[in-house]
């Protein structure tokens, strides 16, 4: 088969940008090596920034998106004892929308016939080849056969552990790495959020995060050392822990409930740069990760996202020859600022092995400038909600 673009990887940065190319008549396709109801059944993200919302609006994908989504104005930082509220629409005129991965996938999934989008599922060994020169191409397995794909670009929205970031030869690639010695155990359930807005604590005991999908679907998390298995923790030993770091404002109005999934996220901070090599491009986790603190994995795949599609409409709409190779530091920009915020969150938010009452101390008294001071408020809020692309 031949196309201009060949995406690996079906999660929400290879179909966003399958539909950014679709819309403006460009050919693509796009592989995924495992079944739609696979993907759909990876409970993730819940915060979506504007960039995210605003891919959505102008695929004209966004009715369910506006209809579903709750609007968030602010969030609160908790330290034990109070709520820090964080005024984000007073301090920047903006707002985020909770609104689940899943939901913003299966919106994305659902078009994909409307719209022309090819999406060739269970697409099993993917491999890259001829990345340096300006005729790749990728060769993968389907119901006992290998298939070839010729192409005159390939994105890699394959997420951590996919093929394509792999392709990039290490003598060009440097990877920055931060590995942290904690995962979120995360908790769904039908029940009411316990507040209408997203709580993150630092308590003596370790982080919680309050947050939703719905009026009537709620997620929550907790940070567990690595050596934690999943089966040692029962429903009731979460809302337990839950009730006790959220404090006793948030654990009075907690509803328990039976789990409908269950799960254990490591943390870490990761980036590969160059974003593109030759022929190749990488969009999302393929090349970077950020810890779920600051809400940022996803939005910072749709930013990748807007500046692979207008790279990719130059090129091919308007032969702007310079277009691609431009993508990478326009994306690692964007990049690097969301890293730094994610991992300011998490070391202000979590307790590391190593820290001693110095570092709690710190801690606390970083809580406490915040809660006093608009300016950093003002801060948190620019990078909750979103930098400029
Ligand atoms: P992925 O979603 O990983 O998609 C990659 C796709 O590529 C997958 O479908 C995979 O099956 C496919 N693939 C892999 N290998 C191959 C192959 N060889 N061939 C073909 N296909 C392949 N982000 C936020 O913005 N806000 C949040 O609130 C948030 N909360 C999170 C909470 C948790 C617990 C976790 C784990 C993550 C959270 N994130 C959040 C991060 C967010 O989920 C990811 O950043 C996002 O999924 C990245 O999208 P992606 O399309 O780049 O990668
Ligand atoms: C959720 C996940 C996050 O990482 C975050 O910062 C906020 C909310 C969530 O899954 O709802």
């Amino acid at each position: 088969m031949k196309t201009q673009v060949c995406i690996i990887g079906a999660g929400p940065a290879g179909l966003l940008l399958g539909h950014m190319l679709r819309a403006e008549g460009i050919e693509c396709v796009v592989l995924e090596r495992q079944t739609p109801d696979y993907v759909l059944g990876r409970i993730r993200a819940g915060v979506l920034e504007q960039i995210t919302v605003s891919l959505m609006e102008r695929l004209g994908l966004d009715q369910r998106l506006k209809a579903e989504g709750l609007p968030h104005d602010g969030f609160n930082l908790a330290d034990g004892e109070r709520l820090i509220h964080i005024d984000i629409a007073g301090l920047t005129g903006k707002h985020v929308v909770v609104y689940g991965q899943t939901e913003l996938t299966r919106d994305l999934m659902d078009a994909r016939e409307e719209r022309g989008l090819e999406v060739i599922y269970e697409a099993k060994d993917a491999a890259l080849f001829d990345i340096e020169s300006d005729a790749p191409y990728v060769t993968y397995q389907k119901d006992g056969a290998e298939h070839r794909i010729d192409a005159r670009i390939i994105v890699g929205c394959d997420g951590f552990h996919g093929p394509s970031r792999k392709a990039i030869p290490n003598t060009v690639g440097k990877e920055f790495e931060r590995a942290y010695p904690f995962g979120w155990l995360g908790i769904l359930a039908d029940v009411p959020p316990c507040n209408h807005e997203l709580i993150y604590a630092n308590h003596e005991r370790g982080f919680a995060l309050a947050s939703m999908r719905s009026e009537t679907r709620s997620r929550y998390y907790v940070d567990v050392p690595l050596i934690e298995k999943i089966e040692d923790w029962s429903d009731d030993r979460i809302w337990d822990e839950l009730a006790i770091r959220l404090g006793p404002d948030a654990a009075a109005h907690i509803t328990r409930g039976p789990s409908i999934e269950k799960s254990i996220a490591p943390l870490r901070s990761y980036v590969f740069a160059p974003m593109r090599h030759g022929s190749l491009m990488l969009c999302g986790d393929s090349a970077h990760i950020v810890p779920p603190t600051g809400a940022k994995g996803l939005n910072l795949a749709a930013s990748d996202v807007h500046y692979a599609a207008d790279a990719l409409i130059a090129f091919f709409k308007r032969n702007n020859a310079d277009a691609i190779p431009a993508y990478s530091d326009k994306a690692l920009a964007r990049v690097w600022k969301s890293e730094r915020f994610s991992w300011s969150l998490t070391k202000l938010l979590h307790r590391f092995p190593e820290d001693g009452p110095f570092e709690r101390a710190m801690q606390i008294a970083e809580l406490d400038y915040i809660a006093s001071s608009k300016a950093a408020q003002t801060s948190i809020a620019e990078n909750y909600v979103g930098l400029p692309v």
